[in-house]
């Protein structure tokens, strides 16, 4: 249906904003109608959730197709891969009654991310004391620093255990690991991980190219968001990965000019987790109502999420990063009861126009904001299934965001569950 009306063979689902925006909700829906769903970056420092029929789902590695029994799997060569999270993903499934055997594939020139980088990660951050970014501490930042060192081990050299050893040898000299682990442990650990694994290691772009071009119909499943893309988000503040269009391609194999159409996901209000500059954070009792009402507290590590207003003047830039065809306005169901709600329109830096958030706390000092201000509605829409149930002070919120990003607002989301999305 959702391929068929977007006239897409392909579709693009991206976070643009510091994560969390209710990716895995959208994925799942359209995962209906999808014949494979591709993750293509970051690890289990993602947390997609899906509500259905009363059941909870939160993936961090899998990708958010896999409740539907015809979607093929992948995890792409992008990503950097934790074996026993994803085992333990495999087991969620299993008491889920879940089967995926024969729809699950990793890919074999995907990063093989270790317990030692999780250590290494902790390390770091305890390292930057009051400058710490607030990662997830699952390990990413040192995983794709081995991979873009040319350290790292990647799926297709586990057919290779003296190859695997003396790449661990050598990571084991490189990071002083002898006092904190065993090689020969983690060795045989990995060995064994790797038996139950192994049946589902495949060229991955291979599988996407074939399917694709015998006309399956795919969605690359973006993790983390723009804001904490590597190139395009608030550096230093940001994942080790490019979590933009461009990520997509890279990590999968994918050429992005072959992308259907790209689906941008905005929450109607912003969060963030972890540390960083955040110019739309509301420290008051609006924001902890948001929080409240927002459940924002985050699906991998339990943190408290800031939260602030809607950030359109940095949106706008990622609309054109991501080249976002529509956009999937989610949780609008959470601002009911908030008298008046604000948007950033525009960030002014000594009196000119800027475009993204400054990196120099001095610079973001002399910030000035733009700013308009909206009604606030006080039904409850969550049982809304069309655009012309919702009050009318959210059509004016939605047609706004619309005008201003210059981006379709096709997809509304009411509530968390499967069955709470407007297509419009
Ligand atoms: P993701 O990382 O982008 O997949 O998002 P998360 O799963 O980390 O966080 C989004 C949270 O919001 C999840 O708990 C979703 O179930 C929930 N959610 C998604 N869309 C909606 C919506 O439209 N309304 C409400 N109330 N919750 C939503
Ligand atoms: P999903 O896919 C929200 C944030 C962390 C931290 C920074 C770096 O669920 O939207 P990392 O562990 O990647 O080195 O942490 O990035 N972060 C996320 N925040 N949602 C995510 O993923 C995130 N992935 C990373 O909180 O600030
Ligand atoms: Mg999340």
């Amino acid at each position: 249906m959702v391929f068929a009306d977007l006239n897409a063979q392909s579709i693009a689902i991206l976070g643009c904003q510091w994560g969390d925006e209710g990716k895995g909700k959208l994925v799942d829906i359209i995962a209906e109608d999808a014949d494979y769903v591709v993750r293509a970056t970051g690890g289990a420092n993602a947390g997609h959730t899906i509500y259905t029929n009363g059941q909870k789902f939160v993936f961090h590695l899998m990708p958010s197709g896999i409740l539907h029994q015809h979607t093929h799997c992948v995890i792409g060569n992008g990503c950097v891969v934790h074996i026993e999270t994803l085992l333990k993903e495999l087991e969620n499934l299993n008491a889920a009654n879940i089967d995926y055997k024969g729809r699950l594939f990793i890919s074999d020139q995907a990063s093989v991310l270790f317990d030692f980088h999780k250590h290494l990660d902790g390390q770091s951050e305890q390292n930057l004391k009051t400058k710490k970014i607030g990662t997830t501490k699952r390990g990413i930042g040192p995983a794709y620093t081995d991979k873009i060192s040319r350290f790292g081990l990647k799926f297709h050299d586990l057919k290779d255990m003296n190859l695997v050893r003396s790449k661990l040898e050598y990571l084991f000299v490189k990071y002083d690991l002898n006092t904190e682990y065993n090689l020969d442990e983690v060795l045989s650990e990995l060995e064994q991980h790797y038996g139950l694994i192994q049946e589902y290691i495949v060229d991955s772009v291979d599988l996407i190219q074939t399917a694709y071009k015998q006309g399956k119909k795919v969605i690359f499943e973006g993790a983390n968001g723009a804001l904490l893309d590597i190139d395009h988000g608030t550096f230093p503040y940001v994942t080790s990965s490019n979590s933009t269009l461009g990520g997509l391609a890279t990590g999968t194999g994918f050429p992005v000019n072959k992308m259907g159409h790209v689906c941008g996901i905005v929450k109607a209000y912003t969060t963030r987790v972890g540390g960083g500059p955040f110019p739309a954070e509301l420290e008051d009792e609006v924001g902890q109502q948001l929080r409240d009402q927002g459940h924002e507290y985050g699906s991998t590590t339990g943190r408290p999420r800031r939260c602030g207003w809607l950030d359109l003047a940095i949106l706008k830039r990622v609309m054109f990063i991501n080249g976002v065809d529509s956009i999937n306005l989610t949780k609008l169901d959470v601002l009911m009861g908030i008298p008046k709600l604000q948007v950033i329109t525009k960030y002014l830096l000594d009196g000119k126009e800027i475009h993204r958030v400054p990196e120099l706390q001095s610079e973001r000092d002399r910030v000035e904001f733009q700013t308009e201000e909206f009604e606030g509605f006080t039904e409850d829409i969550s049982r809304c299934q069309s655009y012309s149930e919702l009050p009318l002070a959210a059509q004016k919120y939605i047609e706004f965001i619309e005008e201003f990003l210059q981006v379709p607002v096709k997809f509304i989301g009411v509530g968390k569950d499967r069955t709470q999305l407007i297509f419009r």
